[in-house]
């Protein structure tokens, strides 16, 4: 049974499956103040603690900034160490290695932390800055005992290989690439980057596994989600019909585990060698729900039916 996982090979160890906060303040996706407040979110992470999840993914954009602070915030009242990663957006405007320190710096005040565990940057383009000078400047951050250990997000096989070997060259592993990728978007399989990462030695934090809440099978033509996934084809009436196969085996293995869909979809994830989830929680049922996808396995008949029936989701 898997009970931690560590993100690369040397980098700090966190529990099986992380909470991403995207939506801790953000009101323009996911509708943060309209539907559900910070009560709601604090009451996700104190329930995500207790059941054993110490381990929250965030990012300086998230609610421009707010998704940091409530965070932080939520650190300071629990006694069990947390472990935070957060994300740099290289955005074209910071052409400058200082501007990279001191987006560490207002990270690290946002958080009100001393170390960030993890530090992600967070698309894989540089604009005038360049991958290396960005790196030499994370490595900076390293030595600096800022950042404990430093990743990619969106990275192509080709770019996470570049990014590690640059790191290297400052002596610092590449620790994770966070990308998309759950049971119904299984490109990163296709395209080589799950085989790459292993290779070497980096851990694969896999966003949105929940499909942004389709594979919980809560939604339905008549009950569609709130907010900007009503634009998603993937919530249409036909994208809901092409998911049906999904859901029904889905449905059959969560029968047989007394588990929900949603908890045997992470739990497939959990299970992947090299890959942590960390599916959103916007309040303390779904983080409860998210936290029951540990401490067991599926079998290798119903891991062998949920393969063949997304094999299509790997296009
Ligand atoms: N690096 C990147 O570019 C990038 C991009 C996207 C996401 N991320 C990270 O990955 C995290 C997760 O991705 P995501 O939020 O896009 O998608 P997700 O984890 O697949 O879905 C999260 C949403 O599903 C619903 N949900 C979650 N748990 C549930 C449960 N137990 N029962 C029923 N519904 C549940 C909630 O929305 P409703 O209640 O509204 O249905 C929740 O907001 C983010 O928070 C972020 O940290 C990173």
């Amino acid at each position: 049974m898997i009970t931690s996982r560590q993100l690369g090979q040397h980098g700090p160890v966190v529990s099986p499956i992380g909470i991403g906060t995207w939506a801790w303040g953000d009101r323009l996706f996911w509708g943060y103040g309209d539907r559900y407040g910070a009560a709601e979110v604090e009451a996700a992470f104190q329930s995500a603690v207790g059941a054993g999840i110490t381990f929250f993914d965030t990012a300086e954009v998230y609610g421009m900034g707010e998704s940091e602070r409530l965070l932080g915030q939520f650190c300071r009242e629990v006694s069990v160490p947390v472990q935070i990663a957060t994300k740099f957006g290289p955005v074209p405007w910071r052409f400058t290695q200082s501007s990279v320190l001191d987006a560490v710096r207002a990270s690290l005040d946002r958080l009100q932390v001393e170390t960030i565990d993890l530090y992600q940057v967070h698309w894989p383009f540089s604009f005038l800055l360049g991958q290396d000078a960005l790196f030499e400047a994370l490595a900076e951050s390293v030595q600096k005992g800022w950042i404990r250990a430093v990743g990619v997000s969106n990275y192509s096989a080709d770019q996470m290989q570049k990014a590690h070997d640059s790191l290297a060259r400052f002596g610092v592993p590449l620790a994770v690439n966070q990308v998309r990728y759950s049971l119904v978007t299984r490109q990163i399989e296709k395209q080589g980057l799950l085989e790459r990462s292993r290779r070497l030695g980096v851990t694969i934090l896999a966003y949105s596994p929940l499909a942004q809440g389709l594979l919980t099978g809560k939604y339905t033509p008549d009950s569609p989600p709130q907010g900007a996934r009503r634009f998603d084809a993937r919530f249409s009436a036909q994208g809901l019909a092409k998911l049906a196969p999904v859901l029904n085996v889905l449905g059959q293995c969560a029968e047989a585990h007394d588990k929900t869909l949603g908890q045997v979809a992470l739990n497939w994830l959990i299970n992947r060698e090299g890959v942590i989830p960390i599916p959103g929680a916007k309040n303390q049922k779904q983080a409860r729900e998210n936290a029951g996808a540990m401490g067991w396995s599926l079998t290798p008949q119903e891991w062998d039916a949920l393969d063949r029936v997304t094999r299509p989701w790997m296009e």
